[in-house]
């Protein structure tokens, strides 16, 4: 296969996962990906990610875990607490049970076109990490909902309070790739506008 094959190839079968294998991803191969991210284009050479592993089994993955679960318990519009507790014990089960989680952090900018920036590179880092990652088996999730959305989550991840939380990354080695549910895009053509 040819370079351009490959790449378009790796782009379009990426997917957003969240059904990993119970399987420790060795921290040689989850730095190999971070080196990737890394690599994404930053204007100003601000470099302005931060990668914070939440090790399965820690203190902290169990802290937010909890949050999690008081965060749904408090925010649901569901008001069957038996339906809402079961959804939050859910949602605590896939946080402490994901071979890792990985918070991606945006540092603020010296002013807001800067910290705009900052966060579209940040941005183009998780996503040069999602394509690698891809290629070694490895899926990443990508939320922006809950797990960032709990009380206090800078101070745990002791990150400055201008920062951005780009995003909780799910992720684990891919359960089964045939299963992971197709998405397909709007032809681009309909997305382009020639003058
Ligand atoms: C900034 C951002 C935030 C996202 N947040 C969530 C989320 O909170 N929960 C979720 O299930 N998926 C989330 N996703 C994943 C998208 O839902 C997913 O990318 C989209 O459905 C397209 O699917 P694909 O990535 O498999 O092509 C997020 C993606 C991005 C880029």
């Amino acid at each position: 296969m040819k370079s351009n094959e490959i790449i378009e190839k790796i782009i379009k079968e990426r997917r957003n996962v969240r059904a990993f294998k119970n399987k420790t991803i060795p921290k040689k191969v989850i730095s190999k990906i971070i080196e990737m991210g890394i690599w994404a284009p930053n204007h100003r050479m601000t470099e302005p990610w931060k990668f914070i592993i939440i090790q399965k089994n820690s203190e902290k993955r169990l802290s937010i875990s909890k949050k999690i679960e008081k965060y749904i318990k408090e925010n649901s519009s569901n008001n069957n607490s038996k339906t809402v507790q079961k959804i939050a014990d859910k949602a605590r089960a896939e946080f402490e049970s994901c071979p890792v989680i990985m918070y991606v952090c945006s540092s603020a900018g010296k002013n807001e076109e800067e910290t705009l920036e900052n966060y579209s590179s940040t941005s183009i880092a998780i996503q040069n990490m999602a394509l690698y990652s891809w290629a070694v088996g490895v899926g990443i999730g990508w939320s922006t909902g809950k797990p960032i959305k709990v009380k206090g989550l800078k101070k745990i991840l002791e990150v400055p309070d201008s920062s951005i939380i780009a995003g909780c990354l799910y992720m684990g080695y891919i359960e089964n790739k045939s299963v992971i549910i197709k998405k397909s895009r709007t032809n681009h053509l309909k997305k382009t506008i020639w003058k």
